[in-house]
């Protein structure tokens, strides 16, 4: 995705207290970090931050690592988490953002972190031959997730492109996880306690695109 440059990103997220860049040295200690020792779960692509902010501000009893690439796209998040937890008047202390190129993510996590839940949200489908390894529900991204994956943890994956759905569903299997519930409508038949609309969701559902969604356990 094509974002312009804002001036004030670098400087905020080098101020921001929840903020890491590419955090090697937290790898295997994620646990000392929060103020809270509850379960500890993970955003893939977590774009401009407003599932996060919101599920995070509502779950203080959980620990939240969202990750995205872009640092854009970071500082944007930053603004989002400030406002949302400032609105309920609470503090951020349950959730860091990272900078972090997913397809080295064991680079900051490994099996002791425990992560209980991945949520991934409308990651580029990746339609052409060699480029859909780089999907981060492809096997080869499933393997990376199992090293700190809790068994019995799951992925909650939503998605609007149909082949990267129906994929999915092979790709989860394929890397041994069980589905546990799937729906190519989510809006018409909810298979989360709760769905946090996301800014990619909204985007295609107000195209009356269908939104596809997968729970899957390993
Ligand atoms: C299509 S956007 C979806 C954003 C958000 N989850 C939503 O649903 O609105 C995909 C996001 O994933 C990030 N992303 C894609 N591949 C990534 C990778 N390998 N590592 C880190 N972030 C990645 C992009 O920077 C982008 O912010």
């Amino acid at each position: 995705m094509r974002i312009r440059r804002k001036k004030w990103v670098d400087k905020e997220l080098e101020e921001c207290s929840f903020y890491l860049d590419t955090p090697t040295d937290k790898k295997g200690k994620w646990n000392e970090m929060f103020a809270n020792n509850g379960p500890l779960h993970l955003e893939l692509g977590c774009g401009k931050g407003s599932f996060i902010s919101e599920l995070a501000s509502s779950n203080k009893n959980i620990n939240y690592i969202a990750v995205d690439m872009i640092d854009q796209m970071l500082g944007l998040a930053k603004r989002n988490v400030e406002a949302k937890y400032k609105e309920k008047n609470l503090e951020v202390d349950n959730l860091f953002l990272v900078r972090m190129d997913i397809e080295r993510i064991l680079m900051i996590l490994d099996k002791t972190d425990v992560v209980e839940r991945i949520y991934i949200n409308f990651c580029n489908p990746w339609p052409k031959g060699k480029h859909r390894k780089k999907r981060l529900t492809h096997t080869k991204q499933l393997e990376l997730y199992k090293t700190f994956l809790k068994p019995g943890g799951e992925i909650f994956f939503k998605t609007d492109d149909d082949g990267l759905y129906i994929d999915s569903l092979r790709y989860f299997e394929e890397s041994g996880f069980k589905i546990i519930n799937k729906t190519d409508d989510l809006h018409n038949n909810c298979i989360f306690e709760n769905n946090i609309i996301t800014e990619h969701e909204q985007m295609f559902s107000s195209q009356g695109i269908n939104i596809k969604a997968i729970i899957a356990r390993v």
